[in-house]
């Protein structure tokens, strides 16, 4: 079984049992750290049940183009998609069950990338495809556990990228942003109970 089935089957299976308190709150905190523009061309990246997404669509106006969401998953997409019915127009978000990493968009077509929780899944090649996909001077924003407070099951823990460095400080995940190409990296820590996680925003350079 390739690794993105692996991954996929993981969490279809954690889809029922999700716990959306928890990444709606992240969402929350990603959103206003990075707060896009209302109608700025959005992806939420490897959405899961679409937190980010849901949200972002609830506070945009009609004339805003969809927030793009994709995920490997086809049991969290189709959870998000019966979260948002009634809550939020059909045209407000555009679901995809698909790899997010290229994300299906052409090059320098996004103002904002945002990616909850995921990015640990990902890889660092997700850095370099935001770099694509996003217009000089777009924003960035993820979320990372924090190092010292993260406990996955030994299941998850196989599955997690090895090539990115869960932060220990606020700083040390503004630093790898930054060793990634991107620029105005910001981060802090958040407590949500028992729980840290880091959030990050920084800007796609411009290439000058
Ligand atoms: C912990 S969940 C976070 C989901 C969501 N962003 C949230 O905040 O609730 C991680 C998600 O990453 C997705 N995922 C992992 N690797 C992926 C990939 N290569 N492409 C798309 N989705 C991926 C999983 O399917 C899962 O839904």
């Amino acid at each position: 079984m390739t690794q993105s089935a692996t991954l996929a089957g993981a969490f279809d299976e954690l889809a029922d049992s999700y716990d959306h308190r928890h990444h709606e709150e992240i969402a929350r905190v990603l959103i206003a750290w990075v707060a896009p523009g209302a109608a700025d061309a959005v992806a939420d990246v490897a959405c899961g049940a679409g937190a980010v997404a849901r949200q972002l669509a609830r506070s945009r106006p009609e004339t805003a183009p969809p927030v793009l969401a994709v995920d490997l998953s086809p049991g969290m997409v189709a959870v998000g998609r019966a979260r948002a019915a009634a809550r939020v127009p059909d045209t407000a978000i555009d679901w995809r069950v698909a790899d997010a990493v290229p994300l299906p968009v052409a090059g320098h077509s996004l103002d904002v990338v945002l990616c909850a929780s995921s990015l640990h899944f990902l890889g660092s090649r997700a850095l370099a495809d935001w770099r694509r996909a996003l217009r000089p001077g777009g924003r960035v924003g993820f979320t990372l556990p924090l190092a010292t407070h993260f406990r996955p099951s030994e299941r998850f823990s196989g599955l997690l990228a090895r090539d990115v460095p869960l932060p220990h400080t606020a700083r040390e995940a503004s630093r790898w942003a930054t060793a990634c190409g991107f620029t105005e990296a910001d981060s802090r820590v958040q407590v949500l109970g028992t729980r840290r996680v880091v959030v990050t925003s920084a800007t796609s350079p411009d290439g000058r």
